[in-house]
């Protein structure tokens, strides 16, 4: 059975002094510095990065952001707003895959970290994802992430950003050496209220 992906518009937001705008390839440096990070190889890239060359693994996970857009991929820089400085990535993938649903997953980088980066960057996208279509948002009713156990920061931003704990999906992560870990899973809905 084969889903049809929607193209979305390439679109930038903004909050706390955050800009969250699409990648370019001029990000590819920063990126590359990003990727020589452990735990953002090993919790955040995928492995179509991880399997590339060392030299090449930047240009792939660039390339395959920027082409997101086209299939149902959001991916958006967060930079700040006032100097451009890049502080990570953050994307609304799978769009519509399940009907009305997303999946959101985020890095940030190691300077930038414990500055309350990827909550707001988490809380502002999914605001967009979730507002109606005549709002400038994506109309999509549920987003859900996921983060191995042991990732205790990731599950800190999702429960900041509004993402409820709904169970544990036993061996659901596998990190790029093979070794498998339960993940917590996180959604929020449209129709949640701040608790
Ligand atoms: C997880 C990650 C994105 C957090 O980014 P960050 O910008 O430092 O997070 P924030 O500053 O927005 O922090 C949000 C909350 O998480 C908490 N937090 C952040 N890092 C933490 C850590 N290492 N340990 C415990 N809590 C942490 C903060 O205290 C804050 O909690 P509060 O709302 O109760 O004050 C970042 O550490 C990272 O990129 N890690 C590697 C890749 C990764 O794990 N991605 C997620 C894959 S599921």
């Amino acid at each position: 059975m084969t889903f049809a992906t929607p193209s979305l518009a390439p679109t930038t937001l903004s909050a706390k002094g955050l800009l969250l705008r699409p990648f370019r390839e001029s990000d590819e440096p920063a990126v590359a510095e990003a990727l020589r990070d452990a735990d953002i190889l090993r919790w955040a890239t995928g492995s179509a990065t991880v399997r590339a060359p060392v030299p090449e693994r930047a240009a792939v996970w660039l390339g395959l952001r920027m082409a997101g857009w086209a299939t149902g991929d959001a991916w958006f820089a967060i930079t700040d707003e006032a100097t451009g400085e890049f502080h990570g990535a953050l994307g609304v993938r799978e769009v519509n895959r399940l009907p009305d649903q997303a999946v959101v997953g985020y890095w940030v980088t190691p300077r930038s970290r414990g500055r309350g980066a990827a909550r707001t960057a988490l809380d502002t996208a999914a605001g967009w994802a979730l507002a109606a279509p005549g709002d400038g948002g994506l109309g999509v009713h549920r987003i859900s992430l996921d983060h191995a156990r042991s990732n205790v920061a990731s599950c800190r931003v999702a429960a900041a950003a509004g993402f409820r704990l709904e169970g544990v999906m036993r061996d659901f992560v596998k990190e790029p050496s093979g070794r498998r870990h339960d993940a917590h899973l996180h959604a929020r809905l449209a129709t949640d209220h701040p608790e």
